[in-house]
């Protein structure tokens, strides 16, 4: 499994054979001006929830690709009336795809799209596939909810939001990694806005002292599991 981090929240996976894109919000983040939407490959966009730092670049790299939209019911709604391909999962469920399992959970946020529709209630995805299983935690707080996570899957990295403010903070997301009994973190949703921005070499020191690997990739760079 190989895992692109696009900024902010923004995922590429690479999974049996398949390219999957998480949450792409590409054009909006100056962060990421180097990243070339019409470039990216996916067959499958997976969608946390609704809110546009998440999915400001769906439809554009949906029409490229004719990528298949996976997210609640609700949004999976919203973009299958825009006449794009979707799947509608809700929280708790799982479905085996060509790439691996997918499993919608829990997450404590809002998910209103940006014009005001309906969408949903949030959620992260937890992936099992290729030997490797993965936790997109989305946007949200920390909640005992994650707890039921390894109870199903032994996680081999979880991927958690740290910028604090809209989601959890640093010292959250170290309890989150006991929760859910994974001590390789892949640090996102950070630095992107003011409200934001974190000390990088703090946060890695914090999971460090706790006897956990923080990793904090640049924007355009991979890590293989
Ligand atoms: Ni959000
Ligand atoms: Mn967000």
């Amino acid at each position: 499994m190989k895992i692109t981090f696009y900024g902010h929240a923004s995922l590429g996976i690479e999974v049996g054979g398949k390219h999957i894109l998480v949450d792409p919000f590409i054009t909006g983040n100056p962060l990421a001006s180097h990243i070339d939407i019409n470039t990216l490959r996916a067959d499958y966009i997976l969608l946390t929830h609704a809110h546009g730092d998440h999915i400001l670049d769906v439809e554009t790299i949906a029409k490229n690709t004719d990528a298949v939209i996976v997210s609640n019911a609700e949004i999976a709604s919203y973009y299958a009336q825009r006449e794009f391909k979707s799947h509608p999962m809700n929280h708790g469920g799982s479905w085996q795809f060509d790439f691996g399992k997918v499993k919608y959970v829990n997450a404590i946020h809002s998910s209103s799209f940006p014009d005001g529709s309906n969408g949903g209630n949030p959620g992260g995805f937890v992936i099992e596939g290729e030997h490797k299983n993965i936790y997109i935690a989305g946007d949200t707080a920390l909640t005992m909810d994650m707890k039921l996570i390894p109870m199903r899957t032994k996680l081999d990295l979880a991927i958690l939001p740290i910028g604090n403010n809209f989601t959890m903070d640093v010292e959250d997301a170290i309890i989150a990694s006991d929760f859910i009994e994974c001590d390789k973190i892949l640090g996102y949703h950070f630095d992107t806005f003011g409200y934001i921005k974190i000390n990088h070499e703090d946060a890695i020191r914090k999971f460090f002292d706790k006897g956990k690997d923080l990793m904090l990739i640049a924007i355009g760079e991979s890590i293989e599991l």
